[in-house]
């Protein structure tokens, strides 16, 4: 298994970071991927993935709840941000996208700092870890623009409908699924049932959205065993066929 969404830099793995690493790779998971969402990200990711090299790999960007201030404060972050593209390898562009949840002051400025990230991608040919909620509409609207040049990705944490699955996949893009698919009303499964495994990638989004039976827990890599066992139901495979393919899928995206 590979996961390709872990905050795992955040604090509260710090104090166990050595078993926690050695935990989930005696679960089976080859790789876990950091995305970045802000300029704290630029030291706290590559410091994480610098103690685990050829295990975690580090992701830059801008997350759309971060976006905020002025239009010069956040072109100066946006600038900082692609200065630091050049300094080291990045294995994507992420987490990137739009997030109109709690707040559309930054409606705007969001789709701005997506583009602009998304030409990052396209210009370095790296992968993007993608965050849409409540902004289905302008994000497929977007994302059309950008994947006839090129962009490849993978739409993290994905809950939509079969429709936008079908839209997404249809683009080229993975979908990256993670713990919600066992929560018990969730019809997510139903939505993804006619997508090809070839376009599913397995995530936690770490710290959050452990699958059943650790709901409400803080989250891990090798809770993704759970996340699996659904999948397997969905695709009438076996677990280990679902680990075998989703693997080999990150593989291909993110070019490990
Ligand atoms: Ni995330």
């Amino acid at each position: 298994m590979i996961d390709t969404h872990a905050h795992i830099d955040d604090e509260q793995y710090a104090p166990e970071l050595e078993t926690f690493i050695q935990r989930q790779k005696n679960a089976g998971v080859e790789a876990i991927l950091v995305p970045g969402v802000n300029l704290s990200s630029l030291l706290t990711v590559p410091a994480v993935c610098d103690l685990f090299p050829g295990y975690c790999y580090p992701a830059i960007g801008l997350h759309p709840e971060e976006v905020k201030g002025t239009d010069e404060q956040i072109q100066s972050v946006l600038q900082q941000l692609r200065d630091a593209l050049s300094t080291r390898p990045w294995i994507a562009i992420g987490e990137i996208g739009l997030d109109y949840h709690f707040d559309i002051t930054y409606k705007e400025q969001q789709q701005f700092v997506f583009r602009t990230q998304l030409d990052w991608a396209i210009e370095r040919d790296l992968p993007v870890m993608i965050h849409s909620r409540d902004a289905t509409e302008d994000c497929l609207r977007i994302l059309k623009e950008y994947t006839p040049k090129g962009l490849r990705g993978v739409m993290h944490c994905f809950s939509g409908s079969a429709e936008v699955a079908k839209i997404i996949t249809g683009m080229g893009l993975y979908l990256g699924i993670g713990g919600v698919i066992t929560f018990k009303n969730a019809k997510l499964a139903d939505n993804i049932a006619a997508i090809p495994l070839s376009k599913i990638l397995l995530e936690t989004d770490a710290p959050y959205l452990a699958p059943v039976p650790y709901r409400g827990q803080r989250n891990e890599s090798s809770y993704m065993h759970f996340v699996a066992l659904r999948l397997a139901q969905v695709y009438q495979t076996t677990v280990e066929d679902i680990k075998n393919v989703t693997t080999i899928n990150a593989k291909n995206l993110f070019q490990l």
